[in-house]
Parts: C-alpha cells; sequence; structure tokens
C-alpha cells in the first residue's frame, strides 16, 4: 500500500521500464473466466511430465555414498559432469563439433530465459539494436524493452524464408541513418521455433551470416534451439551456428534448455558461448544474479541424461506432441478454417500452430476477435506479440502443449466457431 507521507520511489531506467509481461494478462483473463480453455501458454503437457524418471533420479541421488553435495551451493557455472554428458549429445547432433572442444564453452542456466537475459545484458545498452528473427520468441522481445534495447526485424519473404536481399536493404538503410554501429547481436529460433513452429534450414542461416559479413557487422549471433529434441517423428536436419563455415568468424551463443523436452518446472537450461570473453562476462553477471544455481535440479537433469531416462522419456512424449498437434489441427481443419481464408502450416515438432488470417482481420490483444474468443472460452496469444517491429494484427499463436485431446478438439471448434462469425 502506498504510504500518505513517503514519497514515491524514484526507480531506476530499468525499474521504470518494466512493464506486466502481455502473458500475465492472458493468465489473469483465464482465470477470470472459469471453463476457458487456453491455448495461450507455452506450457508442456502434464499428462506426460516425467515423475518417475524424476522419483528415480532423486533415489539414485540420495543412494549416493558420500554426503548429498546436491543440497548444497553448487558452481556458478554449473555441475561439471552435467556440463560433460550435454557437451557429449550436443557433440551426437553436430558432426563437426567434438564433445571435449564444447565442454569448456558449457554452461547451464536457470532455464535458457536466464541465458538469454545474461546475453544481452552483457551486450546491449539502452538504444542498441538486436536483429530478430520474424516472427520471434514475444518473452524474448519483451526483454529488450524492459533493456531500452530496439528490435528490428531479419525480413522475411511470402513464404517466411529468410530473404537476403531484403537484409542487405535493411542493413545499408541503418548504415545511411548511422545506425549500423549500434546493431549489438542477431537472434533466431531456428527448430520448431516459438511462435511459428519453423525451422531455420542451414542456406537460410548461411545467407544471413554471408550478408552481415558484407556489412562487415561481425555481430554475436544467438540460436535458441529450445524445441531441437522436440521434433514428432524425425529432427530438423540443419547444422547449428556453431558448426556451419559462415558464422566462423562470429562470436556465438547456442541455447537449450530441459524446460521444453523434459520437465518445465526444473527450469535448467545451458548454452554454448564460442567466444571467451563474452562467456566470462555472462558468468560474471551470473554470479550477480544467483551464484550457486538450483544445483539439485541440475543434479536431477545429470542423473536422467546419464541414466537415459531423458532419452527413454523424449521417446514417450513425441508420438503424445504428435497425437496433440493433430488433434487441433484436425478440429481446425475440419470446421472449416482453411476454407475461411486462414492459413497454417502443419509442423513437424514443438507445441505451437501458427496461424494466418485474412487480411484485414484484427486478432490483437484489443480486438473485438480476441474479446469474443475469451467470451466463447478459448484464449490464444495474439500474433501482433511476437513482431520486433512493422507488426502485423492478423496472425494467432495456439498452443497444443497443455489441454489434453479432447479438449484441444473443443477449443478447436470454439475458435472455429468465433472465426466463423467474423468472416
Ligand atoms: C524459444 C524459447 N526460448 C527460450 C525459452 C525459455 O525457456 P526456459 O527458460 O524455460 O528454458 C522459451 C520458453 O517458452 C522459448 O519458447
Amino acid at each position: 500500500m502506498k504510504s500518505a507521507v513517503a514519497p514515491a520511489i524514484p526507480f531506476s531506467l530499468l525499474g521504470r521500464r518494466t512493464a506486466p509481461p502481455d502473458i500475465a494478462r492472458l493468465m489473469t483473463m483465464a482465470l477470470e473466466q472459469p471453463g476457458l480453455l487456453s491455448l495461450a501458454a507455452g506450457f508442456t503437457d502434464n499428462a506426460t511430465l516425467p515423475v518417475a524418471a524424476v522419483c528415480a533420479a532423486v533415489e539414485a541421488l540420495a543412494a549416493r555414498p558420500g554426503e548429498p553435495e546436491f543440497l548444497q551451493y553448487g558452481i556458478n557455472r554449473g555441475r561439471p559432469q552435467l556440463r560433460q554428458l550435454l557437451a557429449a549429445r550436443l557433440a551426437a547432433m553436430e558432426p563437426a563439433l567434438e564433445a571435449g572442444q564444447l565442454e569448456p564453452q558449457l554452461f547451464v542456466t536457470n532455464g535458457s530465459q536466464q541465458a538469454l537475459y545474461l546475453a544481452m545484458q552483457t551486450l546491449c545498452d539502452p538504444g542498441d539494436i538486436v536483429l530478430v528473427d520474424r516472427p520471434s520468441y514475444f518473452v524474448f522481445l519483451e526483454l529488450l524493452t524492459g533493456l531500452g534495447v530496439r528490435a528490428v526485424s531479419l525480413p522475411v519473404d511470402g513464404r517466411g524464408l529468410m530473404d537476403a536481399a531484403a537484409l542487405d536493404s535493411r542493413l545499408a538503410e541503418l548504415q545511411r541513418a548511422g545506425k549500423a554501429g549500434r546493431v549489438k547481436a542477431v537472434y533466431f529460433v531456428s527448430y520448431f521455433s516459438n511462435p511459428a513452429a519453423h525451422s531455420l534450414a542451414e542456406a537460410e542461416k548461411t545467407a544471413v551470416a554471408e550478408t552481415l559479413a558484407r556489412h562487415g557487422l561481425f555481430v554475436p549471433v544467438i540460436e535458441d534451439a529450445a524445441y531441437r529434441e522436440l521434433y514428432f517423428e524425425r529432427p530438423y536436419v540443419a547444422r547449428s551456428v556453431l558448426g556451419l563455415e559462415a558464422w566462423r568468424e562470429f562470436p556465438k551463443l547456442y541455447l537449450s534448455t530441459f524446460t521444453k523436452p523434459f520437465a518445465s518446472g526444473l527450469k535448467v537450461g545451458w548454452g554454448v558461448c564460442s567466444d571467451d570473453e563474452w562467456l566470462a562476462a555472462m558468468l560474471n553477471a551470473k554470479g550477480h544474479h544467483d551464484f550457486g544455481t538450483a544445483n539439485f535440479n541440475q543434479a536431477v537433469c545429470e542423473q536422467v541424461l546419464a541414466s537415459g531416462a531423458f532419452a527413454a522419456h523424449l521417446e514417450r512424449i513425441r508420438p503424445a506432441y504428435a497425437r496433440k498437434m493433430r488433434a487441433l489441427h484436425g478440429a481446425l481443419e475440419r470446421g472449416g478454417l482453411g476454407a475461411g481464408g486462414w492459413r497454417w502450416a502443419v509442423p513437424g515438432g514443438g507445441i505451437y500452430l501458427w496461424l494466418e488470417a485474412p487480411r484485414g482481420l484484427d486478432t490483437g490483444l484489443e480486438s473485438a476477435f480476441c474479446r469474443a474468443c475469451v467470451e466463447t472460452g478459448v484464449l490464444y496469444v495474439p500474433g501482433e506479440l511476437c513482431f520486433g517491429d512493422e507488426v502485423p494484427k492478423n496472425f494467432v499463436r495456439l498452443s497444443f502443449g497443455v489441454l489434453d485431446e479432447a479438449r484441444l478438439q473443443e477449443a478447436g471448434r470454439r475458435f472455429v466457431s468465433v472465426a466463423q462469425r467474423f468472416a
């Protein structure tokens, strides 16, 4: 409660810039409307959360001889054995990389979100620019806003593919405006992305690197691979920036997480940073945030990786997510959403469907369409939140992560019924 006598707190610039996350507003709407089916939050599937695997891991930790070090503070950088296991797992996916080379560059964080914050905190000052994919992960965009950093989109063509010629023009524009020096990083989600469920081909990533290099912009690149292991039937075959020749001269940060493919509540993420100084700066900042991060949660992750339980869990959840995706996609299709002029691609992984509404239909947070959806008992993430600039109003992100198949079908039916009213 505000005091009648004390003056208002003179908050820092950052304190003043922080705003309630848009997702919190959506969640409040969900709570205020009992019976509402939420396709909004990017939560994972409750029914397949790895309770047995986590219990077995904790029992195995407790049975270890010696002191229970896993309940003590850990080291800032993350548990050494966990780092070795993660380096080996990544090396197995990347033909040109070796575990021994990756391990010294690897650090463990409180979710990959913390790594994103560390990356931005160590690279950017207010007024700087970060190039982002289009559409992009909206919590990252909010993070940039909070830091006073401007997001500029990496242009895409009509099919949603990276458009190197348009990027070339955009960089030339920034150069003419004397702003190129403010470009501090480039960020993209490259496998079954949030929100578009899009994966970036090696050629697309290479074209971005070559275009930046032509402009002399060897800025740090952050590749967010949060959903790489969450494919339905087969992995998306593309090397990461760590292994692509075109990115050789760039400082690189590759990020991944246990939250999406294993257990969100453990909130363990990790990164590989190719640049020693940048890595040191991030680890220093991390020490200021939390020093001995969630050692117990990391120990659980280490145990499930070592025992094979992590791999077994992935085998179990991939078909489950595929069924959930089909339940929602099927409901939209059967309801005739496509015939109504809506377009979406059937994803090969991840937890989202990304819908383009007919041009002219406003699906934004304040739109009549959004209100009608809430009144009809279905919630989505307005696509407008997912763009760094030049924000279109006619996109929608639907998450099939949380609801079971029957509820997904019902949510899909409700969504279609509103779309038909607005046709
Ligand atoms: C693309 C992407 N990156 C990073 C994160 C952060 O994940 P976490 O901090 O839970 O590891 C998310 C979470 O939704 C995401 O979708």
